[in-house]
């Protein structure tokens, strides 16, 4: 196998991490050897350097998304940390209606990945949103085309972990069994929309608009401190609605940085609100 020199780790860190926000720390050099040397053997080019300068000089889109899909860390599950998901129904959709009943609530999903969660909360809502004789739409985003085929083919195989938290109600009621492979069913499909997009190249709008509740779970995990500040200050300028809702994993948090969203606790589970 081709061993990566200290330099060529040193330039393609650098390119990552300004290109896609994933950074590789000093020890990881061995990851980042092993991810790419695939994208080497696929290729002509003779060594680390040769890739870098490709990448760097050549305008070929596809080179840049073939790196993207290959480094995207796309891991997800139907109803993963679930009680996040639930508390829509729960506190937030009826609070927002109370505040402006009749509207159309936005939810947006970034980092959405192969589709498990968007579809989670299209399940969710539409049980919801039924009852109440209202309407909600979905926004997913990703910067792997790889992962959002996937998610807009809506197949997942039975035997894969994507089913490891489903309730079987769940399963039984929003898929549908085609061979080795469940479908999600067209109506709750129908409420969302898969996007490409890159958190690296915000424009001074958002360009999806405004939505009352964002879920960025897992994503911001592989940014540093300085990237993750200017994302959280760009979705509560342009992207989260007053009284609107920034929902984070459990395993992250906003602590080492600063900003005006506000820390609130919603049964279990702690989210973030633009008061
Ligand atoms: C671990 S998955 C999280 C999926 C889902 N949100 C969850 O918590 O189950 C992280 C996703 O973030 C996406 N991602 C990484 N960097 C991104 C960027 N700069 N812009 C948009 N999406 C990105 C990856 O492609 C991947 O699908």
């Amino acid at each position: 196998m081709e061993v990566m020199t200290d330099e060529e780790f040193q330039l393609l860190r650098d390119f990552i991490s300004q290109k896609s926000g994933i950074s590789y720390g000093k020890g990881q050099k061995f990851i980042l050897q092993q991810k790419l040397y695939r994208l080497l053997e696929k290729t002509s080019f003779k060594n680390f350097k040769e890739y870098y300068y490709f990448l760097k000089y050549s305008s070929s889109k596809e080179i840049l998304q073939e790196l993207f899909d290959t480094l995207a860390v796309n891991e997800t599950y139907f109803f993963r940390e679930k009680e996040q998901i639930f508390l829509l129904k729960d506190y937030i959709y009826p609070e927002l209606l109370d505040l402006r009943p009749n509207r159309v609530i936005k939810i947006l999903s970034v980092g959405c990945s192969t589709g498990e969660e968007p579809y989670s909360i299209s399940m969710i809502s539409s049980e919801y949103f039924k009852e109440q004789n209202l309407n909600f739409s979905i926004t997913a985003l990703d910067i792997s085309s790889k992962a959002l085929a996937i998610a807009e083919s809506a197949t997942y195989k039975k035997v894969s972990l994507a089913f490891r938290s489903i309730e079987p109600k769940y399963l039984k009621e929003h898929f549908e069994e085609i061979g080795q492979s469940y479908k999600v069913k067209d109506n709750i499909r129908a409420n969302v929309k898969f996007k490409m997009f890159n958190l690296m190249e915000l424009q001074p709008y958002f360009i999806f608009g405004k939505f009352d509740i964002v879920y960025c779970r897992n994503v911001m995990i592989y940014f540093d401190k300085l990237l993750r500040q200017q994302i959280i200050n760009y979705f509560y300028e342009n992207v989260v609605n007053p009284d609107g809702y920034l929902i984070l994993s459990s395993t992250e948090n906003l602590n080492d940085i600063e900003t005006k969203f506000v820390l609130t606790r919603i049964g279990q589970t702690f989210v973030y609100q633009k008061k």
